[in-house]
């Protein structure tokens, strides 16, 4: 089966095509620099350039892959969550080639395609479900922190989520009370390499509460009264390397003793992790470290399948088709806060 997927529901414009499990081509237009000036993304930036790219885009897909628009047998786009006018910006173009090639639509949710994006290996990356198991699987994003069970591929339970910040916009938010530019996890997690994580002590929130629920707003305002006390202290490189090995290490500690804690209590054997934060080596190297000790195996989307990307919501998709789940209806409206139940 070859299909198109499209990603748009935030800052990245992607296209990619899917054939037989293997992604021929992922393209990513990524939009960080147009909204580093602003400290976030602006949804109307998004949407215009979503508009600006979409095209160029899935030409660019298309061409590098040698598929051509007869040779496509489904479309495939984000219907939700993320930011509304983004969405509708994918969703109405996806709709527009469905309907003209007389091919399904299939609309996918954004998070559970995240949610397999760790089962995509190799080069050119393809679908290993054959090696599939169930899981608890961590999505961990600027948008969101949510802890699921994968009980069989396409049947999940969300376990827990973050019940105010994620901890992608904690590492950004915390970032930015240090002075760095947007988005400041990438750099927080350059600048940790080289500190020392016992330095300072913060807290890592709700990590021995019974639920699986997380809450990262309180370690930021506890780095701000921290930095109010100590004012000039990130202007020092040793002290600002050390600040933010402390703060990765109060954010990654919580996470990863939270995702091993839910997988043994689920009694599943495989552990999983998706989304932008899972880039950050704090993470990957403690999640590793941890799962190993507890005779879990870990699988850590590769880290250019980490942020968004079509190439997900194009697996998911076919394996949706494949198992006769077409979520697909004519006047498909985008579903910008569509939970992942
Ligand atoms: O999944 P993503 O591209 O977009 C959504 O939020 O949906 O994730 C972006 C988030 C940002 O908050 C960014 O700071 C964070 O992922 N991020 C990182 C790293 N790379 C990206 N956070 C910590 N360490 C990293 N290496
Ligand atoms: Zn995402």
């Amino acid at each position: 089966m070859t299909l198109l997927a499209i990603e748009s529901s935030c800052d990245e414009t992607s296209a990619a095509v899917i054939r037989d499990g293997v992604v021929l081509v992922n393209i990513v237009a990524t939009q960080t620099k147009l909204h580093a000036e602003y400290g976030g993304v602006v949804p109307e930036l998004a949407t215009r350039e979503h508009l600006r790219n979409l095209t160029p885009v899935i030409r660019e897909a298309l061409a590098t892959s040698g598929v051509g628009f007869k040779d496509l047998e489904a479309v495939a786009v984000t219907r939700g969550p993320g930011l509304p006018a983004a969405l509708m910006a994918g969703l109405k173009v996806a709709e527009a080639l469905a309907y003209s090639l007389r091919k399904p639509l299939v609309t996918v949710n954004h998070h559970e395609a995240h949610l397999y994006s760790p089962w995509i290996t190799g080069e050119p990356p393809r679908a290993d479900f054959g090696a599939f198991e169930p899981s608890v699987s961590l999505i961990v994003s600027g948008g969101h922190t949510i802890l699921v069970h994968v009980e069989a591929e396409l049947r999940h339970r969300v376990l827990g989520s973050t019940i105010d910040d994620a901890a992608g916009e904690c590492f950004d938010k915390i970032a930015k009370l240090i002075g760095l530019p947007y988005p400041g996890g990438p750099l927080v997690d350059k600048l940790a390499k080289e500190g020392n994580p016992r330095t300072y002590d913060f807290p890592r929130p709700m990590i021995r509460d019974e639920t699986d629920d997380f809450s990262f707003s309180g370690l930021k305002t506890s780095v701000r009264y921290f930095l109010e006390k100590r004012p000039g202290l990130a202007d020092d490189p040793k002290q600002l390397r050390d600040l933010c090995a402390s703060v990765q290490a109060a954010i990654v500690e919580t996470l990863v003793a939270k995702t091993v804690r839910a997988a043994l209590r689920e009694g599943v054997r495989c552990v999983t992790a998706s989304g932008g934060v899972t880039c950050n080596t704090g993470l990957r190297e403690l999640l590793a470290a941890t799962c190993r000790k507890n005779g879990l195996t870990l699988r850590l989307a590769e880290r250019s399948l980490c942020t968004d990307n079509a190439a997900m919501i194009g697996i998911l998709a076919e394996r949706m088709l494949m198992a006769g789940r077409i979520e697909t209806d004519p006047d498909a409206e985008c579903k910008p806060s569509w939970p992942l139940g």
